[in-house]
Formats: C-alpha cells, sequence, structure tokens
C-alpha cells in the first residue's frame, strides 16, 4: 500500500505543521495554477506522456496499474455476457453494469484531491484524468448498449431522450463527461489557460446530476443510490473546507458525521416526496441496522476509514518512523481494508462453516501484527519491501475475490499469498530468522480459508 511508501519531499512539507503550510492568497494559487498548466505544456513538450508513463517519459507501474485495473470492469462484463451468466436479459444487465461502473469513476475522480492533499500525495494526481476519460467512456458504452436494447432505433432512442425526464437528465451528464474528457488533453490545457480550471470545475454539478438519473431510475430501492449520494456530499463538504482546514486530520470525524447526517436526511426526503413507502419505517430500519448495512452507516464507515488511512499515512511518511510503527500500521491497514468491504456491501455470501467475521477480522488483524513486526525486523532490506507486497495482496484479497463472489479468484488469490508468504519466509531466513517464524501463520490462514472455499 502506498502507506508504507517513501516520504516525497513535499509531502512531508505539507505536513510539517502551520507555518509551513499558511494558507496561499488568491494571486498566489492563480499564479501557481498558471504555472502549473504552463509546466504541464512544457512536459507534454518535452516527452510522450503515455498512460503508463510519467511526464518525464519513464515507466509508471501506478499509472500502469490504475490503467490496467480501470479496464477490469469492461472485461468482467465482457467475460460475463460471453459466459451467458447475465440473466434473462444480458443486455438490460450490460446497461446498468456499465452506468454503475460510470457513476462510481465520476465519484473516484472527484476523490481524487482529497486524497492528494490529505495523505500528501502528489502523484495520485497523475491519474485523475485516467480515471475521468474512463468515466466518459462507460457513459458512452451505457447509452450505445441502450441504442442496442432499443435495437439501433436511433430516433427512438433521441425522442425517449427527450420525453424521459431521468434520461434527459442522464444525456445532460454524459455530454458534459465526454466535454471533459475532450478538453482533458495538455494541449487544451495550454490553449484555455485559467479558463480550463473553470469548466473543470463543473465536473461536481455534473456527478450531481449523474446520481440524479440513478436516483431518478432506481425505483423503490435507492439504497445504492443514496449511498454514493453520501460519498459525494463528503467530498464536496471536505471541498467546502477553508484552504487552511483542508489539510486537518481533527475536521475528518465531524465530516464524517456530517456526510452521515446528510445522508439519512437525503433518504428520509426522497421517500417521503418521491415514494408512497413511509420514510420513517426505512429510517427506524437504518438506526437498527436490520438487515446489514445502510447507507447512511455506510457513509459514516467510509468517513471513518478515510480518516483511519490518512493517519496511518501520516505515521508511515514520519521521519525517521520508529520500528514499532510497523506493526500497527500493517494492523491499522487491516481495520481499514475490513471496513472498506463492510462499507462497499462487498461481503458476498458466507461460506458454510466460515467462522463468525469477527472471528476473520481478529484473524486479519492478529495477521497483520505479525507480519508487520516481521518487517520492523527487516528494515533496510528488500525483504521489507516484499512483505509489504505479502500484505498488499492480502488486504486487496477480499475486494477482488468476496467483491466479485468468485471461487475461482479466491483460490487464485489464496494461492498467490502463500506462494508469496513463503517466498518471503525462505529469503528472510539468513537476514532475521524470527521474520521467517512469523509469515508463517499466513500460510496456515489461507490454507484453512482454501479448504473452507473448496467445501
Ligand atoms: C444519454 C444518456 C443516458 C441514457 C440514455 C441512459 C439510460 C439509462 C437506462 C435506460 C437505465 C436503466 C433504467 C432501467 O432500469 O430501466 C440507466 C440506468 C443507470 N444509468 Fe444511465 N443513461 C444515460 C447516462 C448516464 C450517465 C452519464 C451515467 C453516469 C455517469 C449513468 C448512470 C446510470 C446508473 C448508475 C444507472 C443505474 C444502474 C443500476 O441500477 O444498477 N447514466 N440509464
Amino acid at each position: 500500500m502506498s502507506v508504507h511508501g517513501p516520504a516525497a519531499p513535499n509531502a512531508v512539507a505539507s505536513l510539517a505543521g502551520p507555518a509551513a503550510q499558511r494558507a496561499p492568497g488568491r494571486g498566489q494559487l492563480a499564479a501557481a495554477a498558471a504555472r502549473d498548466v504552463a509546466s504541464r505544456g512544457v512536459a507534454a513538450r518535452r516527452a510522450t506522456v503515455r498512460p503508463w508513463t510519467d511526464r518525464g517519459g519513464r515507466f509508471s507501474p501506478f499509472k500502469a496499474a490504475v490503467f490496467t485495473l480501470l479496464f477490469a470492469p469492461a472485461l468482467w462484463l465482457a467475460a460475463s455476457w460471453w459466459l451467458d451468466a447475465l440473466g434473462a436479459r444480458p443486455v438490460k444487465a450490460l446497461i446498468l453494469g456499465a452506468g454503475l461502473w460510470a457513476c462510481r469513476l465520476v465519484l473516484l475522480s472527484l476523490l481524487i484531491s482529497p486524497a492528494r492533499v490529505l495523505a500528501a500525495w502528489p502523484g495520485v494526481l497523475a491519474v485523475r484524468r485516467m480515471v475521468g476519460v474512463a468515466a466518459a467512456l462507460y457513459a458512452g458504452t451505457h447509452l450505445v448498449l441502450y441504442a442496442v436494447q432499443e435495437n439501433w432505433h436511433l430516433g427512438h432512442v433521441a425522442l425517449e431522450i427527450v420525453r424521459r425526464f431521468y434520461l434527459t437528465i442522464g444525456f445532460v451528464a454524459l455530454c458534459g463527461l465526454v466535454a471533459l474528457a475532450a478538453s482533458s488533453t495538455n494541449e487544451a490545457m495550454r490553449r484555455m489557460g485559467r479558463n480550463w480550471k473553470r469548466l473543470h470545475r463543473l465536473a461536481y454539478p455534473l456527478a450531481g446530476l449523474a446520481l440524479f438519473h440513478f436516483f431518478l431510475q432506481s425505483k423503490a430501492d435507492v439504497g445504492q443510490a443514496v449511498l454514493y449520494a453520501g460519498v459525494f456530499v463528503w467530498a464536496m463538504l471536505w471541498r467546502a473546507l477553508p484552504a487552511g482546514r483542508n489539510r486537518s486530520l481533527a475536521v475528518l470525524p465531524l465530516l464524517a458525521l456530517a456526510a452521515c447526517a446528510a445522508t439519512a436526511a437525503l433518504e428520509y426526503a426522497w421517500y417521503a416526496l418521491a415514494t408512497h413507502i413511509p420514510p420513517a419505517r426505512v429510517l427506524g430500519a437504518e438506526l437498527a441496522l436490520d438487515f446489514g448495512p445502510h447507507p447512511a452507516g455506510q457513509v459514516l464507515m467510509f468517513g471513518l476509514v478515510a480518516t483511519l488511512a490518512v493517519a496511518l499515512r501520516r505515521m508511515a511518511l514520519r521521519e525517521p518512523r520508529p520500528a514499532a510503527l510497523d506493526p500497527v500500521l500493517y494492523a491499522g491497514a487491516a481495520v481499514a481494508a475490513l471496513a472498506l468491504v463492510w462499507t462497499l456491501s462487498l461481503g458476498g455470501d458466507a461460506l458454510p462453516d466460515a467462522p463468525a467475521s469477527w472471528v476473520v477480522a481478529l484473524a486479519w488483524v492478529g495477521l497483520g501484527v505479525l507480519l508487520g513486526t516481521a518487517r520492523a525486523g527487516l528494515r533496510g532490506t528488500w525483504q521489507a519491501r516484499a512483505a509489504d507486497g505479502v500484505w498488499l495482496l492480502c488486504l486487496l484479497y477480499p475486494l477482488y475475490t468476496a467483491g466479485l463472489d468468485s471461487r475461482t479468484l479466491g483460490l487464485a488469490g489464496d494461492a498467490a499469498i502463500a506462494l508469496a508468504a513463503l517466498a518471503l519466509a525462505l529469503t528472510s531466513w539468513r537476514v532475521w530468522r524470527p521474520a521467517a517464524v512469523l509469515a508463517l501463520p499466513l500460510l496456515g490462514w489461507v490454507g484453512y480459508v482454501a479448504r473452507l472455499t473448496v467445501g
């Protein structure tokens, strides 16, 4: 995880305290923006920037990984269609899948600025354009699939867009997203100067429109639309913070609470105004936590995960970092990943005979403490980096297996973690023997989970 990455010099500066981060004035900001735009133009002339290279033309593993991951939902949908796994109405399922991913990517693109500022992570900006363009492409595919569903009767499609309010809203959002994607080139940035920033501020209202389209077509169950709207509100509230406050860790729990309250209010208002379902009953179920997680609680959890992730990142950036922090960082990252799985409702169906979820959570946190302790003893060696890689694989595991509910991927993940942990144990034997012993419980746990998966 980037949490364990080395500190970039400007990242450390931005955490250095109030004196170092006094809020710049409007003039300074404008000048900085102009310099930024100009430097991007110069860099663009210097080297051809590809989705997998940085501005200097060097290969960037982070950009390459994000670029590859952006194709994953499309490949997953295409494979499901190919394997006839989309149910009775495959085209409809594809429309919904493409629309959902367009919405998720629009939200993700809005979370990049908070990640850059809060986590002192300037490098994340390099993928914002890619994510925005991908959102527009998924939204465009969503429209094309709608035309497929209507048997390419384009006149009818156009008429429906004009006649049906939710489609008109979707169309406006799509036009805006395409305009932003088309004007995201270095050349457009250079030509438009300050107007470029003004135009790209439209990303927020466009995300609002996309969410409104999502609400309008959701009919009785707006749960997922409310969840995404809550995340959108969180991003808007963060953006509304004064410049001096938008780096503050202390403000994040308050932001989480405010976004949670706004989500509950939004849900109440939606059920009261747009449906015949009694809103008080829905909110009652929220408070009683009936039937699993509810949007307001999920948004609260999202805000708290963001708080924890920022706190961990700041610990990781401490120079010099005490060795005792390594197990804390590993265990904290496990807590954040588990909370994220719950927040995004990625639990999947529980396996028969699986232990209770609190046992699973305790096991992962315990393994994090063990591997983090091993990492502390391996400091300064390449095996410490390898331990980071093994732990990252473990943290992503629930996302790529439970999230996709795939037994094959689950077993492949188990095998990858077991092999990586074994390699770490063997190679660290000569460097620091206890590390080898501390890495071994991971093998036992994934072996046990694999046995459950096979049944
Ligand atoms: C011309 C533009 C658009 C058209 C014609 C269109 C059409 C549709 C249609 C027909 C549905 C399915 C409704 C049903 O259940 O019957 C839908 C759902 C949806 N659309 Fe769009 N849409 C457009 C633009 C957008 C954009 C720009 C976004 C997001 C960035 C978006 C996101 C969604 C989402 C999230 C859903 C619901 C998915 C779900 O329920 O799982 N749409 N849209």
